[in-house]
């Protein structure tokens, strides 16, 4: 068996007059447009009426052909893995990992380099074949429906392919053709993918000439051009500046709001602390705990601290462990009442200090 799966993709015959021929330019082995579809199966194109991109950020519906869930396991599942295992060689690069993603959830994958995320999302994208076990995304095997997956995911790999002498619009033109998206509808499409990542005023710009954050936020609406239902984040956000990464978070919980699921991988832990539902910890392909920042970092131990500050400015430290610990001493407080309180204040370990506690830094 191959790394790769055999099927690569296609580029679909329909071409836009502007559009440069298929073979320029190439499509980045990471940029996954699906299969070409026999005629038997091909979606009615959406309606002349039905609704495509808008121009309000917040009202965005953009044209899904292909929607419906999957034709089978568990429908509040878009991801499940089981027992999934990839080894490159002597190196076993996933363990049996075993993954359930909820419908509409935003599940974020931290760990240290070499942990195994994009393998696993490369393996969910249908670009590369685990060794063993199975995995269903949208209901569909990646393994084998790769044009049932590419329909209804989006992949934004961690580096943007290259695209040399084309603009933003055209790019993305390029990537509504290979989606068999109606050329009648990439203006408004497009119109409105680039408000919603706020590159409206870039869309005549050289994608070469766009900064990289420009590059990822381009890339993200790449990966929503057929309306997925399920985005596959590889670090959408390094190397993105502090106030471009808080823009980008508030993106995608609009995306979320707008029923997709997500699934993002980032080393930025605490970004993905305020952003994620479900918080999977992986090192050396294995998973190491799973759940909400809060039950990961309960599960194993993690305490909290809470500083009271007096009126006459001296303070005490109480470690506890949950809020009714922490209502309690609050309580008791009070109802000593020997020193005035001026602060109680509460820090909770992070999952930076949660990172470096579970993980051992392995590096295979
Ligand atoms: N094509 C390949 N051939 C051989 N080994 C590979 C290949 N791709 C990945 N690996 C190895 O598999 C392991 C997991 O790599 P992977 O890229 O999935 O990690 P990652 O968690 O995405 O890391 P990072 O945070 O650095 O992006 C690493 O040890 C890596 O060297
Ligand atoms: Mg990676």
């Amino acid at each position: 068996m191959t790394d790769t799966p055999a099927d690569p993709p296609l580029i679909p015959s329909m071409q836009p007059p502007s559009m440069p021929p298929p073979t320029a330019p190439p499509v980045s082995p990471t940029d996954v447009p699906p299969t070409a579809t026999p005629p038997t199966m091909m979606p009615s194109a959406p309606a002349a009426d039905e609704p495509v991109a808008t121009s309000q950020p917040g009202t965005v519906e953009l044209i899904n052909p292909y929607h419906s869930s999957g034709e089978s396991g568990r429908d509040d599942l878009v991801v499940e893995t089981k027992g999934l295992t990839k080894t490159y060689g002597q190196l076993q690069a996933l363990h049996d990992l075993n993954l359930e993603i909820p419908r509409g959830s935003v599940f974020g994958m931290i760990g240290p380099n070499g942990a195994g995320k994009s393998t696993t999302f490369m393996i969910l994208a249908t670009l590369l074949i685990p060794t063993r076990g199975t995995a269903r995304v949208c209901g569909f095997d990646p393994m084998t429906q790769q044009s049932e997956v590419r329909r209804r995911m989006g992949y934004m790999p961690d580096v943007m392919g290259v695209y040399d002498n084309l603009t933003v619009a055209e790019y993305l033109e390029f990537h509504a053709a290979a989606y068999e998206i109606p050329a009648n509808d990439w203006q408004s499409l497009i119109g409105g993918l680039l408000e919603l990542v706020d590159l409206d005023v870039k869309k005549q710009t050289y994608v070469n000439d766009l900064s990289r954050g420009m590059k990822q936020r381009l890339s993200l609406a790449r990966a929503l051009v057929h309306d997925p239902d399920l985005l596959i984040l590889d670090e959408p956000a390094s190397g993105l500046d502090p106030r471009a990464r808080i823009e980008f978070r508030e993106l995608l919980l609009l995306l979320q709001s707008m029923g997709k699921t997500i699934l993002i991988s980032s080393h930025i832990l605490a970004e993905l602390q305020l952003l994620c539902d479900q918080i999977s910890v992986i090192e050396a392909g294995r998973l190491l705990a799973s759940g909400n920042a809060e039950s990961i970092l309960s599960q194993l131990g993690a305490k909290r601290t809470v500083t009271v500050t007096y009126g006459d400015g001296t303070s005490d430290e109480f470690p506890v462990e949950s809020d009714a610990d922490q209502q309690a001493l609050l309580r008791r407080l009070v109802l000593e009442g020997d020193r005035p309180i001026l602060q109680f204040s509460s820090t909770s370990h992070d999952l930076e200090d949660l990172f470096l506690q579970i993980t051992e830094g392995i590096v295979q």
